[in-house]
């Protein structure tokens, strides 16, 4: 099983670039086959989420070429199965964005319930309530959903829980029913806007993506196009806070510095310097950061997704620093894991108190989710002496080139898959 060995210690010092947002592709991958013209998407990230949705789009029917590594092709003029159902399918959540997808085009589909995920339970009953108000008739049966309707018909709908799924998945089926519908207390996260753009340049009439109310005006079809996806917010996020918890200098290029708002915000009170440009961050990273306290909130608010890598980056500042997660329940596994290479964190519900200490002891540890492992990494990164990173699997789920995108820091970082090569690593590196 594939493993990062990483000897920490050092600053990271230079320029990366992000990738293509992978949540905002998720939804764009699927909408992508709600027309029979092709549509040719670009800075699509190459990570393997991204590259499953892909296998299941081919799986139902349609024509998938790629370009290259970030470009693709998709024709879904010959979809012939309205019934998603693929062992990997079930792996990736985003799977559930096949309902509002095939709903809205053919009226009808069958996917199966995703799976239990390990940051908490992650309920869809705001989907079902979405395609139920638009005339479609929703069951569970046999671990899939089944959605049916005679026509999808607008409505007003006000979602109980700002969800991101939900408000994509909306969306799409609206966007091909008949009349507007108004969608309230919509999320308002950058790939809402992107997945909107894209159905927009598909000739759908969307409005008001964005923010908390989405007017979708329905059409009678949809036409090709060709999409850029925006820049990943996390990705970007995440080198932040590496370049943060190792007091290092980075230039992370490639970024919306809007959507980093949040994020940069943090790391300026906790210290750090936080430079923007057009469209780059450098965070500069300094001896003696503090602390400061976080809730995650639906965006504009902290991202849940940043949470295990700026407590990281907590953990490592003078002080102490109050973590809420307000979005997942399950989102502190990674807790355990940290005390291992020293660190000083107890949870009391969502509320994670962590008290700085001076710096981290490399140890091996097991990445529980994707941005736990992130956050990991970015830990041996900070610590001393050697860590192993276990079930990287996850991590390679998200982030593109990680390993190498962090060498091109100066990270002593590497994918092993054998006791041998960790040992072949600690010689050569010292
Ligand atoms: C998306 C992101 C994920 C991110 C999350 C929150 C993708 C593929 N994934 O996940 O990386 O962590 O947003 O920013 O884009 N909820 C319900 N009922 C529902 C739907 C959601 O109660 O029908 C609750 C969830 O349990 C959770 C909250 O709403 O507490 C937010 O979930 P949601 O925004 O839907 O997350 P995802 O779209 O699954």
């Amino acid at each position: 099983m594939e493993q990062y060995v990483i000897k920490g210690g050092n600053p990271l010092v230079g320029d990366v670039t992000v990738s293509g947002a992978k949540n905002a592709a998720l939804g764009i991958l699927a909408a992508s086959i709600m027309t029979d013209e092709s549509v040719l998407i670009d800075n699509l990230p190459d990570v393997k989420d991204i590259n499953v949705m892909l296998e299941a789009i081919q799986e139902i029917g349609a024509r998938v070429d790629r370009i290259d590594r970030h470009t693709v092709r998709i024709n879904g003029s010959n979809i012939k199965e309205v019934s998603v159902d693929d062992e990997f399918i079930r792996r990736i959540r985003a799977s559930y964005y096949f309902i509002g997808a095939l709903l809205g085009k053919y009226k009808s589909a069958q996917v199966p319930l995703p799976g239990g995920c390990n940051i908490g339970s992650r309920p869809i009953d705001q989907h079902i309530k979405g395609f139920r108000a638009l005339g479609a008739e929703v069951v569970i049966e046999r671990g899939a959903v089944i959605a049916h309707a005679i026509d999808l018909v607008a409505s007003h709908i006000y979602l109980d829980v700002v969800s991101v799924g939900a408000t994509i998945n909306i969306m799409m089926a609206a966007a091909l029913a008949e009349g507007q519908t108004i969608l309230e207390n919509a999320a308002k996260e950058p790939h809402i806007v992107d997945v909107a753009n894209f159905l927009n340049s598909m000739g759908a009439n969307i409005k008001g993506a964005g923010t908390d109310t989405i007017r979708i005006r329905g059409v009678n079809k949809l036409h090709g196009t060709e999409y850029s996806i925006i820049p990943d917010q996390i990705e970007a996020g995440t080198f932040m806070c590496a370049a943060a918890a190792t007091r290092g200098d980075v230039m992370v290029r490639n970024v919306i510095p809007k959507h980093l708002e949040a994020i940069s915000a943090k790391l300026m009170e906790i210290g750090c310097e936080v430079i923007e440009f057009d469209d780059a961050v450098r965070v500069v990273g300094k001896p003696n950061q503090r602390h400061t306290d976080i809730k995650t909130l639906p965006y504009p608010g902290f991202p849940t997704d940043m949470q295990p890598q700026m407590a990281v980056t907590l953990a490592l500042a003078n002080g102490t620093s109050m973590v809420t997660e307000s979005i997942f329940e399950n989102r502190f596994k990674y807790v355990d894991e940290l005390a291992r290479m020293g660190s000083n964190i107890k949870v009391e519900g969502n509320v994670a108190v962590i008290d700085g200490v001076k710096g981290f002891t490399g140890a091996q540890v097991n990445a529980p989710d994707l941005r736990a492992g992130a956050a990991l990494v970015i830990a041996g990164l900070a610590a001393d002496g050697y860590t192993v990173v276990d079930e990287i699997g996850y991590i390679q789920r998200g982030y593109e080139c990680f390993e190498e995108k962090l060498q091109g820091l100066g990270a002593m970082i590497e994918r092993v898959d054998s006791d041998r090569e960790i040992q072949k690593f600690k010689l050569r590196i010292g």
